[in-house]
């Protein structure tokens, strides 16, 4: 067995390596404290492992992601969402008896309980959707209790899964009718998944919506970029809450919040408001990026940098080149595209983010794609958390199909006070 030894004043103790699939190699450190009296202390994880997963294996250092084993670029170009859904969750690309069947789950699970719409009346138009979709993710636990159960099993579990992955497309359709005054649009029995969203966010009485097939396939690209990242910030809270064995719902209500966070699923939204405030104040690009590289600037390069990828992110060059094809097709204008492949060059050039190994990542681009959908800004990250759900459903079962299942506790470095007693108000 390979290991390493540790030795701190009179303890030794050997520590197994254990090594994954593609090579990648770990310290076990399971034992550690009953065996030295020591924890360690990373903060961020920036060198922490939480699980083993057979789920997304990402190379950072050399750009490669595949989803249990097959290259992002071959699902980004062939697969349809709901094949890369159903490949993340189960394992294997489904046959197609097996497509079928959880084609038919998904449209089942399609429309939302009618007592439901009624949340919609508490939200202000100006709500933001990031915080209607979570209250709105955590209130399916009330209407469909017959589907979540502590005592976790493998046929409530496939409803569970279909019925977020359909529900959550649902309530961010109607959370948009909702900002802009129109009635809800209900979903269609025979539409696709893509399709079906943007027929629910597009429609209405008076201008019917026909989905083209290209900016279906390019919603379907998108989404299936974001389907699963390992353990990212959003991935690791649905599994720490879910180790808790509290339902699915909630667990990925939680995941969803994380990702509102503009270091992470928030930063779609923040790189189209960092590119219209370049332009809006005609900051040039040698501006942009001193400013990026000032830390007193309150100015930092969204959609830039990661923490696992110090080469390109394969899925921000997909869609780098799927704007351009499309928007050739579409003969479709964006200043915004121009300064932001303008930005990527510079910076690209420059030591400051050459040395730190800063590239573009998922989100310095995605949100043009958006825009040209038609997604408002302040619901890109709606679009990341539907796309990511997969990836969460995925590592939540993985983590409750593992045994035994332990509760997620990290332990601390204590530095606070000694030793003191209660003072009455009257002595301080
Ligand atoms: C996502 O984890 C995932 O897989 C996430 C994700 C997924 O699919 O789930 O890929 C999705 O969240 C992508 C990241 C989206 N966030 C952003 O675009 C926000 C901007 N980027 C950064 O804030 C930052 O790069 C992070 C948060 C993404 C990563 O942070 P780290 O790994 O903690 O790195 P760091 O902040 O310690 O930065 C290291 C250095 C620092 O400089 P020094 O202190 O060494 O001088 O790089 C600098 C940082 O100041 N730096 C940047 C920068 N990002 C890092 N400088 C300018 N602009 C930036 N964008």
């Amino acid at each position: 067995m390979d290991k390493a030894t540790l030795t701190y004043k009179d303890r030794t103790v050997d520590l197994p390596i254990i090594e994954g699939a593609e090579g990648e190699k770990a310290l076990d450190i399971t034992c550690l404290r009953q065996s030295t009296d020591l924890i360690t202390l990373d903060v961020g994880f920036q060198n922490t492992g939480s699980c083993t997963s057979a789920i997304t294996y990402i190379d950072g250092d050399k750009g490669i992601l595949r989803y249990r084993g097959i290259p992002i670029e071959e699902l980004a170009e062939k697969a349809s969402f709901s094949e890369v859904a159903y490949l993340l969750i189960y394992g294997n690309l489904p046959s197609r008896e097996q497509q079928n069947i959880f084609s038919q789950r998904l449209t089942q699970n399609s429309m939302m309980h009618e007592e439901m719409l009624r949340f919609f009346d508490g939200f202000p138009p100006t709500a933001h959707p990031m915080a209607m979709l979570v209250t709105m993710v955590n209130a399916l636990s009330v209407y469909y209790t017959d589907y979540y159960t502590q005592d976790f099993q493998a046929e409530t579990f496939d409803i569970m899964a279909a019925s977020l992955l359909s529900r959550i497309r649902t309530i961010a359709a109607y959370s948009y009718k909702h900002s802009i005054g129109e009635p809800h649009v209900y979903p269609k029995r025979d539409l696709k998944y893509a399709s079906n969203f943007l027929y629910m966010m597009f429609d209405s009485p008076i201008n019917p919506y026909v989905p083209d097939p290209d900016i279906e396939r390019a919603l379907s690209v998108l989404l299936i970029l974001h389907a699963d990242h390992e353990q990212n910030c959003s991935t690791s809270t649905v599994r720490l809450v879910g180790s808790s064995m509290v339902n699915l719902y909630a667990s990925i209500c939680a995941g969803i919040c994380a990702l509102w966070g503009p270091l992470h699923g928030g930063a779609n939204q923040k790189v189209i408001e960092m590119l219209e405030e370049i332009r809006k104040d005609n900051m040039t690009i040698k501006q942009c990026i001193e400013s990026a590289k000032d830390k007193n600037s309150k100015f930092r390069l969204f959609g830039f940098g990661h923490r696992i990828y110090k080469n390109y992110d394969p899925r921000s060059l997909i869609l780098k080149n799927f704007c351009q094809t499309i928007f050739k097709k579409f003969n479709y204008q964006d200043t915004l595209i121009n300064i932001a492949m303008e930005l990527e060059e510079a910076a690209l050039k420059d030591d400051f983010f050459i040395e730190r190994k800063l590239y573009p990542n998922v989100d310095f681009y995605s949100g043009i794609l958006y825009r040209m959908i038609g997604i408002p800004t302040n619901m890109f990250t709606v679009m990341f958390a539907i796309g990511r759900l997969p990836g969460m459903i995925a590592q939540w079962k993985e983590m409750h199909d593992s045994v035994p299942l332990k509760i997620g506790r990290p332990r601390q470095i204590y530095t606070g006070s000694h030793l003191r007693h209660y003072i009455p108000v009257d002595e301080r």
